[in-house]
């Protein structure tokens, strides 16, 4: 009787637990900014709703001097309460490394998952070509962080910086609130 309640109690938990999990995550804000445009530039950068279930996010990064064969990359996640502070992740780490050996980065696969499967960047390096992130729903970004709970419902920002040859060339602000 006890156990029955407890399982009771224990499945309903559950259920809170990923009711809560696949609430939603929407953007509110994207910014991309070079820091050298005869290096880099973004041709696009934009998030789009194109009705209230199907919003998406795309990039188009052109890389003027390629090949690029050295890539690092910080990515810090920040939440919001007085301005936005920085919240659990801070991580930096060699992106060309990563591509030939993703075992090991758990924090970077955690991020590359969020928008590899919807571009052209998913190879080892070296890079000679143009980085497209192409129609990136909401709903995906929303499933992969669900994956990690718990999240507390909040306003949060990605800032994620690219470097290359260990000079910085670019930075993308993501904001957005979970709901
Ligand atoms: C911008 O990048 C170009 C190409 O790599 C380089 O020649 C130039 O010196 C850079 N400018 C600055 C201000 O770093
Ligand atoms: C939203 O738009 C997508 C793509 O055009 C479409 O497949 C989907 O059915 C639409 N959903 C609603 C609720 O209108
Ligand atoms: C993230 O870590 C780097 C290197 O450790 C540091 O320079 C930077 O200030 C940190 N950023 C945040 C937001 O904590
Ligand atoms: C990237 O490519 C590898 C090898 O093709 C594949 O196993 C992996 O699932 C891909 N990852 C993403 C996030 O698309």
């Amino acid at each position: 009787m006890c156990r029955a309640a407890i399982e009771l109690f224990s499945s309903f938990l559950l259920f809170l637990i990923i009711h809560n999990a696949y609430s939603g995550f929407e953007f509110t804000n994207l910014k991309c900014i070079s820091y050298n445009e005869s290096f880099c530039s973004f041709e696009y950068c934009f998030l789009k709703a194109i009705n209230r279930t199907y919003k998406y996010v795309s990039i188009k990064v052109k890389l003027h001097k390629v090949p690029i064969k050295k890539v690092k990359i910080n990515f810090a996640l920040y939440q919001r309460l007085n301005g936005y502070k920085p919240f659990l992740y801070n991580v930096t780490f060699d992106g060309c490394k990563y591509l030939s050996n993703m075992k090991g980065y758990p924090v970077a696969t955690y991020i590359f998952n969020l928008f590899a499967p919807y571009s052209n960047i998913n190879h080892s390096c070296p890079y000679d070509h143009d980085i497209i992130v192409e129609k990136v729903p909401f709903s995906h970004v929303s499933a992969q962080m669900s994956n990690i709970l718990p999240f507390p419902k909040s306003s949060y920002a990605f800032f994620s910086e690219w470097y290359s040859d260990g000079i910085k060339r670019a930075r993308i602000e993501s904001y957005g609130t979970l709901t």
